[in-house]
């Protein structure tokens, strides 16, 4: 690949932003990497200053949502070194989305090459306050038109990021859904599809009107499989047993959640790593064998569950001493951050 070309901004905002009170996703730094997709190929990318884009309003994005995304984190040590964690699996999984939305998939030095050198423009960016990260979205738009459902001749791939503090504050309540689905088999479940999460808006909305925070997602079929937590994957403790879904058309192949397994087996931790249903976890939560619930994502790592609610009885999660959600999400930071040794292999230095 040619090198890249970075244009400076010639007005950076970096000292507007309180780093000491971040929200997540709020501020954005102060450029961006742009690829174009045109005539058959992708090409050169380039490092500008965040900026409006400007699109035909018959782009094929605003009509048939053809879009992707990733989410990624980059880290500072003690050292000032920056990290990232286990970026290559968000480069494969960017392209198993690319290819379910009919995308041109994207060249890896592209992608590895223009996130390391975005990373060095706007290092200045990577929070390091305690439970800080720069967020990094990767995404990829149709920017071709035409009114003909079929994919765009043209697409936009931009990395921009955010310096960001915690997903959500505190311990969540959920809602088992029971009436719409996040996915189904055969879908578009699996991919990190924009619609997918805009289609989790209106049933989210109507939990929280009922007081809860997030919707867990059950199976399209019976609505009795438990499969996700919102926009993360779902964990259930029951005793001392760390249960997931399998991965599947409709269950997102989490980073986090993969990475969570094998934390849990290398610390001793019983994991199983199959289908459970609504009905168990209501029966583990009144005999008292369900112990912890918890979301796992990039943006939240692990953001522990209170309770649930389930056909208009609410169930609560025991307060523990040494919950599990933190013991794991503490070790996976502390690798992230490079403040524990990282004997997966997992983190990479830019
Ligand atoms: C992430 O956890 O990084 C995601 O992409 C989910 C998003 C809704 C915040």
């Amino acid at each position: 690949m040619d090198s890249i070309q970075v244009t400076p901004t010639t007005a950076s905002k970096i000292n507007d932003v309180d780093f000491k009170n971040l929200g997540f996703g709020t501020v954005f730094s102060d450029h961006m990497l742009v690829c174009d997709y045109a005539d058959g190929k992708w090409g050169i990318p380039k490092i500008i200053a965040y900026q409006p884009i400007s699109l035909m309003p018959s782009a094929k994005i605003f009509h048939y949502g053809q879009s992707i995304f990733e989410g990624m984190k980059a880290y500072k040590d003690a050292n000032n070194q920056t990290w990232l964690f286990r970026p290559e699996e968000n480069f494969k999984r960017f392209n198993i989305s690319a290819k379910r939305l009919a995308i041109p998939e994207l060249p890896k030095e592209v992608f590895m090459e223009g996130l390391k050198a975005l990373l060095k423009v706007d290092e200045q960016w990577i929070p390091t306050q305690d439970g800080s990260s720069l967020y990094i979205r990767p995404i990829i738009f149709a920017t071709g038109e035409g009114f003909h459902a079929s994919p765009a001749d043209a697409y936009k791939f931009i990395i921009c990021t955010a310096p960001s503090g915690a997903y959500f504050a505190g311990k969540v309540k959920v809602l088992i859904e029971q009436n719409y689905s996040r996915s189904a088999n055969g879908g578009v479940g699996y991919a990190k599809a924009g619609g997918n999460y805009a289609g989790q808006f209106y049933p989210t909305q109507l939990a929280i009107d009922k007081g809860y925070n997030q919707v867990i997602w059950t199976d399209d079929n019976t609505h009795e499989h438990i499969e996700e937590a919102g926009s993360m994957n779902i964990f259930v403790r029951i005793n001392d047993t760390l249960i997931t879904g399998p991965t599947s058309d409709r269950i997102l192949d989490g980073i986090t959640r993969k990475s969570i397994l094998e934390i849990a087996k290398d610390e001793g931790i019983k994991v199983e790593v199959r289908k459970f249903t609504v009905s168990e976890v209501v029966e583990a939560s009144k005999n008292g064998s369900l112990k912890e619930m918890f979301g796992a994502g990039t943006a939240a790592v692990i953001s522990p569950i209170a309770g649930f609610g389930f056909e208009d009885v609410d169930y609560d999660l025991p307060e523990l001493d040494n919950p599990m959600a933190l013991q794991l999400k503490k070790r996976i930071t502390d690798i992230q951050t490079n403040k524990a040794e990282d004997s997966f292999g997992w983190t990479v230095s830019v």
